[in-house]
């Protein structure tokens, strides 16, 4: 049976919940996830959300930040845009119910995390995204309006493709009517129809071996979105997080928030020396790019498979009280953090690139609305600054939103969509080729397309995932489908765009950096 609602939402996390609160009211929404509702890049957020509330803090000063941090690749509207409308987003989410954390005068605490030079981070301990969620979750499950599909999994979005046409990127006017949705449970595919659909899918930090991303985070949007030959773009700028704990037991990785280095923490390498000066006058608080490249040369330079991060100078009671979880995390594998050194290591983290949009969240395929790190507005260029994701997924799902209420009305759903054709597929028993193909990738993308590049390196790995990608597809077109054969498909799409993007640099710029394109004394030392 087809399902038809007005709104259509592929995602659970910021994105996703906050689009279908506002349009709820407008219309039938069917929102969809692949897992439990709360599973989301959204729920491990640790360090807070960036936002403009107090003097000496202003929107000029936080443009001005993110855009020195995007290496001059932002889209400087679009900042302008999201940066401004953030005070009022902000306000929204607190009227939603999320709690951030007080001073005793009734202030919100700021936090402070690399690349701003004001206190401008709102948080909730070190557990922000867990409160956001179950802010949001709370009223998504109140709303008549929603219906809620766990554990269905969007497999393609339906284009004029889907109809018999030949869809190429020359193709015009690219449509989508709606998704086809997994259902795991069933076995069967079904075919979600509506009038406005939001790609709100996240990361990928799945394509890398090591990534602080939950196991959902498998880049289906964008693959999805490239597979219907919509516009994605910025792909090469991977965002590595500089410290997650480094723990050889533990995937995805533990991360340490930046927060504790805006609080005072220092990083040192094993034998406690500092090294950041060597890197950047801001020190432990450079932007990402800058200090996660310092770490990776540090580690090179003595061998060792990790550094350190150093909490033990801070006030016990203050450091515990803000970071409680990690905290009892580190305790709980027998590091004490006000007295010992927090073992870290760089992790992947954050795709700046993506679904291209414009300021209202349209991609390239009408009716397609794509937001939050699934998407590319402009917003982060090179290099995105610290705690401006969950501020452009806030403000980007509310544009959207806004946007498809006002046009919602002028569109029909499409009703000649034909249902997913299953015919001559079988069962996959071949589980050990999934798993190990997964493998492969991870290991192509972490050895040669991770925090330092070359040429020679991508044009390896290109060559590699050639093979996997060839191999998957034909696994693909005989198998009966699971999310895991569809994510392991998403994976290597989305690390072809990565690797195609940086091939096409020839300078070294923010997240990207290639050993032959480089004019800095990283590869020097
Ligand atoms: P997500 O929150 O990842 O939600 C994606 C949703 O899509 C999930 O519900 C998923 O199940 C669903 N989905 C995916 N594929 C499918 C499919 N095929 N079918 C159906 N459903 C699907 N940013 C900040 O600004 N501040 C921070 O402090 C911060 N800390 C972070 C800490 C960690 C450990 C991590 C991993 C990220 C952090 N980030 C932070 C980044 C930020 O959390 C994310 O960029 C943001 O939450 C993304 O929100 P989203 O709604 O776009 O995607
Ligand atoms: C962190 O808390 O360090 C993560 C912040 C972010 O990724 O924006």
């Amino acid at each position: 049976m087809q399902k038809r609602s007005d709104f259509l939402v592929i995602g659970s996390g910021i994105t996703g919940l906050i689009f279908a609160l506002k349009v709820a009211d407008k219309g039938k929404v069917n929102l969809i996830s692949k897992t439990t509702l709360p599973e989301s890049n959204t729920r491990y957020a640790q360090g807070g959300i960036a936002a403009v509330m107090y003097p000496p803090d202003s929107i000029e000063k936080h443009v001005k930040d993110t855009l020195d941090c995007g290496r001059g690749l932002c889209n400087e509207s679009i900042v302008r845009l999201i940066i401004g409308e953030s005070p009022d987003r902000i306000r929204d989410l607190i009227n939603l119910g999320t709690q951030f954390d007080t001073d005793h005068d009734g202030k919100y605490n700021l936090g402070r995390e690399g690349g701003h030079s004001e206190y401008r981070v709102l948080h909730h301990k070190d557990n922000t995204g867990q409160e956001i969620i179950r802010a949001l979750e709370k009223k998504v499950r109140e709303h008549p309006n929603i219906e809620i599909f766990e554990n269905h999994f969007a497999i393609e979005i339906i284009t004029q493709h889907h109809l018999g046409h030949v869809v190429t990127k020359h193709f015009p006017g690219i449509k989508c009517y709606g998704t086809y949705v997994l259902n795991p449970a069933t076995g069967k595919v079904e075919t979600f129809l509506a009038k406005k659909i939001l790609m709100a899918t996240g990361g990928a930090g799945m394509i890398y071996n090591n990534t602080t991303n939950p196991i959902i985070a498998t880049g289906d949007g964008v693959a999805m979105v490239h597979r219907a030959r919509g516009i994605v773009e910025n792909m090469e700028f991977v965002q590595f997080h500089p410290t997650s704990l480094y723990n050889l037991n533990q995937r995805p990785s533990f991360l340490i928030t930046e927060a504790i280095r805006g609080f005072g923490a220092v990083l040192k390498t094993l034998d406690g020396k500092e090294f950041m000066h060597k890197y950047d006058p801001r020190k432990s608080l450079a932007p990402r790019d800058v200090v996660a490249r310092a770490i990776d040369q540090e580690m090179k330079i003595s061998g060792d498979d990790h550094v350190c991060l150093d909490c033990t100078q801070l006030n016990s009671d203050e450091l515990i009280n803000k970071f409680p979880t990690i905290f009892e995390k580190c305790l709980s594998l027998g590091i004490d953090i006000r007295k010992d050194m927090i073992p870290v290591v760089p992790s992947a983290h954050y795709i700046c690139g993506g679904i291209k949009t414009d300021a209202f969240g349209k991609s390239s395929i009408i009716n397609l609305y794509a937001a939050g790190e699934c998407a590319s507005t402009g917003m982060h260029g090179a290099n995105r600054m610290a705690s401006n994701s969950l501020l452009e997924a806030l403000v980007m799902a509310n544009r959207a939103a806004e946007s498809a209420v006002q046009e919602f009305n002028k569109t029909e759903i499409y009703e000649n969509v034909p249902d997913w054709n299953a015919e001559g597929t079988v069962l996959n028993e071949e589980m050990i080729l999934i798993i190990q193909s997964l493998r492969e990738v991870q290991s192509i993308m972490s050895n040669y397309v991770g925090i330092v590049r070359s040429n020679l390196r991508l044009k390896r790995a290109f060559n590699r995932l050639n093979l996997i990608f060839r191999e998957t597809e034909e696994l693909y077109i005989k198998s009966i489908l699971s999310p895991r054969l569809c994510e392991l498909r998403n994976i290597i799409s989305v690390a072809y765009l990565v690797i195609k993007h940086a091939m096409k640099r020839t300078n070294s710029i923010g997240l990207h950096y290639s050993l032959d394109y480089s004019d800095s004394k990283i590869e020097d030392l």
